[in-house]
């Protein structure tokens, strides 16, 4: 049944699209000659993007369906869910989505909801769909190719991307849904996390074994034991007494501090005791009941029951700014980190149970775990401001992310850190994301880069998985290779679960230690490199890490390739995914590389075919795609001493000996420097034998003091004669030059003038 006089839900997000006029379209939007289908065309080449069967077109008030034909199986997307391959297998799969408190498991609908997709047509032109819809759903994968949306609510409301490529896909579906927010510097920096130190001096041990290896380290996370019996904003003033003292520390040695909020709020406090919950009550911000006015009382970790603030209403918005500024005084942390909020609870639906309704027991239900809409949750029928959790259940921790970047930003004066488990189309704009309660196995940390793959398809660039894994215990080689992986995590922590052995990356004794800090140097020192990708990223939507298949998308063979992938346009990280494995079958597609630790050019005969790499357990093989200029900077213990370090300039050269790239550059943790144009941007190019540097902004006068002092120049033909710097000649004890083509540079120029260098 379906009742027109009844107003529909619409996701409240507002898309942001370029109107154009019909003629000027690149897409044609017709009707077959019989009326029996809808279609998409792309007008340039005429493929059918969109090809839908009226017949199959289904609308009634619980149900609606649409069915497409989509013009090839290279078809990538559709979250959150943990996918085995990130080409998917069309052979009648069914990813459900609805958000829930899931360990990632394949075919599991997992914390958040992304009805996007992305599809790379026979010519290589590629486009993207999303389904703006928020109510639980589902979507089957058929060979014919073609796709069946199913959802039970809401509205069909679809938005197609054009590309044509795979990045300008994700650049206007970032337009359109909010392109990813600009993170601080520090927040690139390693993490270390774990739920279950116990006491802070267990936590302070941990630190201090880091602090002996020396390996990088620039934020330190609270989970849930800094909590005072797990109620939010308090601290336990037993097992972690002098936390406030020691968060101040960390600030003076030049670190962050991460704390978690949960979104339950303890309901059986004594009277007048927990502010939380009393000033909460007072203002009337919970989510209610099916009558609209009682509480929905679920139980999660606080001792006793708990309530849900309702984020959608803006009197939960100024009572969680309220709370989180006041807290800023007690434990002053940099950035919040917003867990369980799917939102879990430990109930099926809150007290006493759900009603039997329609509403809690639709007539279908998507494919979803447990075919249950209130298991882990609270009831459907539960009402929420912008109306009933049937609706809005997906939205939970998508409204609550962005209210939690505000108050960051007002609390801290500075730009936000918000880590969200749960998030929505959209939701790069405010937080990152990890990908959740992953285990501690060879499997996780491959599946770790098909999720990474498709965050950033779904513009939430900021995104790492828990290194080492965090349910059961790892083993030394399992998180020796992991922690070489998660060093290039956009997002990189190390986390584990309560009860299982410690694996930070100092604990396993000098080795490993080694290992781990040569391999986050790599990471801190290229750095700059991946803050100038987030700038592209916030700026122009772009990936941060993207899949071979982005930069080589003629090449088929691409299409498939999951185990390893770029950072920008430009290196490639091949990591080792297996037990007791000592090399890589890297896939090294057309284009000159090199091998990022000697320099040496990758030979022409592995091109479009697998080579096998060595990978020694104290390596993770890394290459430079030439044809690209990335920025270096030298590394050190933390962001905040590395950022005032001389940078280098690593230049790749391709097969005509040319190459560019871009540095972006500001104080790293201001709010809106773009915006107020408070940055530095320079845009190199390199091109017979010389390196020219056009200064696009110089407008942070913090960049004055800083110098570079090393060039690199990788695959040149000859021996050069001579260099000269900005017109200077190079003294000869000053480069040095390998017969692989390598050539480095020991200089010393100003960054923010314009860098000019020839090579005789
Ligand atoms: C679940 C989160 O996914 C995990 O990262 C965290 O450690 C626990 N909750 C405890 O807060």
């Amino acid at each position: 049944m379906y009742d027109p006089s009844q107003k529909r839900f619409e996701v409240p997000l507002s898309i942001d699209a370029p109107g154009v006029a019909a003629e000027d379209a690149n897409y044609d939007v017709q009707f077959s000659s019989d009326s029996s289908h809808f279609q998409v065309k792309r007008k340039s080449t005429g493929t059918v993007l969109w090809d839908s069967p009226l017949v199959d077109l289904f609308f009634s008030n619980q149900y609606l369906q649409i069915t497409t034909a989509v013009p090839s199986t290279s078809v990538y997307g559709f979250g959150e869910q943990e996918h085995v391959s990130f080409k998917h297998n069309m052979d009648f799969v069914t990813y459900g989505m609805f958000s829930r408190d899931q360990p990632p498991t394949p075919l599991a609908n997992l914390y958040g909801v992304h009805p996007f997709y992305m599809c790379v047509e026979d010519d290589s032109n590629a486009h993207g769909v999303l389904l703006l819809n928020s109510n639980a759903q589902d979507v089957s994968l058929s060979p014919n190719p073609s796709l069946t949306f199913r959802t039970i609510g809401g509205i069909l409301d679809f938005y197609v991307f054009l590309g044509p490529t795979p990045e300008n896909v994700i650049q206007q579906y970032t337009e359109a849904i909010g392109r990813p927010h600009m993170p601080a510097y520090w927040s690139l920096g390693f993490h270390l996390s774990r739920w279950g130190y116990a006491s802070l001096d267990v936590l302070k041990n941990t630190a201090k074994r880091m602090h002996h290896y020396d390996i990088p380290f620039d934020v330190q996370h609270f989970d849930i034991d800094y909590m005072d019996h797990r109620l939010d904003f308090t601290y336990d003033k037993t097992n972690y007494a002098g936390l406030p003292e020691y968060i101040k520390e960390l600030k003076t040695a030049g670190m962050h501090s991460v704390i978690i909020l949960d979104p339950f709020i303890s309901k059986d406090e004594e009277p007048g005791t927990y502010r939380p919950y009393d000033l909460g009550q007072e203002m009337g911000v919970w989510i209610n009941n099916s009558d609209g006015v009682t509480p929905a009382i679920g139980k999660s970790l606080p001792p006793g029951y708990s309530v849900f603030p309702d984020y959608t209403n803006p009197r939960t918005v100024e009572w969680w700014t309220q709370l989180c500024l006041e807290f800023k005084d007690v434990l002053d942390y940099d950035g919040i980190w917003i867990d369980m909020n799917e939102p879990s609870n430990d109930l099926t639906g809150q007290l006493p149970g759900c009603a039997a309704n329609d509403i809690n027991d639709p007539p279908y239900i998507p494919s979803i775990t447990d075919h249950s809409l209130a298991q882990k949750t609270l009831c459907p029928d539960s009402r929420t401001y912008l109306g009933e959790h049937y609706n809005t259940h997906s939205l939970f921790g998508w409204s609550q992310t962005a209210p939690t970047f505000h108050v960051v930003q007002q609390a801290t004066g500075k730009r936000a850190f918000v880590l969200s488990r749960s998030t929505f189309v959209g939701s790069g704009k405010h937080a990152g994301h990890w990908l959740g309660d992953n285990k501690s196995q060879w499997k996780d940390m491959h599946y770790s880069i098909i999720g990474m793959l498709e965050f950033n398809l779904f513009g939430i660039p900021f995104v790492g998985a828990d290194i080492c894994g965090f349910s059961s215990n790892t083993t030394y080689e399992l998180c020796l290779r992991w922690m070489q992986l998660g060093s290039f995590y956009p997002f990189s922590r190390n986390h584990n679960a309560e009860g299982n052995a410690a694996q930070d990356p100092a604990v396993f004794g000098a080795e490993f230690a080694k290992i781990a800090r040569a391999t986050l140097r790599i990471r801190y020192s290229l750095l700059p490199y991946l803050y100038t990708l987030f700038f592209e990223s916030h700026v122009h939507g772009n990936t941060v890490v993207r899949s071979l298949m982005h930069e080589f998308t003629s090449d088929q063979q691409t299409h498939g390739i999951d185990t390893a992938f770029l950072w920008g346009p430009a290196f490639m990280v091949a990591p080792v995914l297996q037990e007791a494995t000592r090399s890589v079958d890297v896939y090294f597609p057309e284009a000159t590389w090199f091998d990022y630790y000697t320099g040496r050019k990758i030979p022409s005969t592995w091109h479009k075919t697998y080579a096998t790499v060595y990978a020694p357990l104290n390596k993770i093989p890394l290459f430079i795609r030439g044809g690209h200029i990335l920025p270096e900077q030298a590394p050190a213990s933390t962001t905040t001493k590395s950022r005032l370090n001389p940078f280098g300039l690593i230049i790749a050269l391709d097969e005509h000996g040319e190459a560019s790239g871009s540095l972006f550059w500001d104080d790293g943790d201001s709010i809106d420097t773009i915006e107020n144009e408070n940055y530095f941007l320079a845009k190199y190019t390199f091109s017979a034998g010389h390196l020219k540097t056009e200064i696009l902004k110089n407008g942070y006068r913090g960049a004055d003091s800083l110098k570079y002092n090393k060039i690199t120049i990788l695959g040149l033909k000859l021996r050069p004669h001579a260099v000269a710097v900005n017109g200077g000649a190079v003294r000869r004890d000053a480069f040095s030059y390998e017969l692989n083509g390598k050539l480095v540079l020991g200089i010393s120029a100003p960054l923010t003038h314009e860098l000019n260098l020839a090579i005789y």
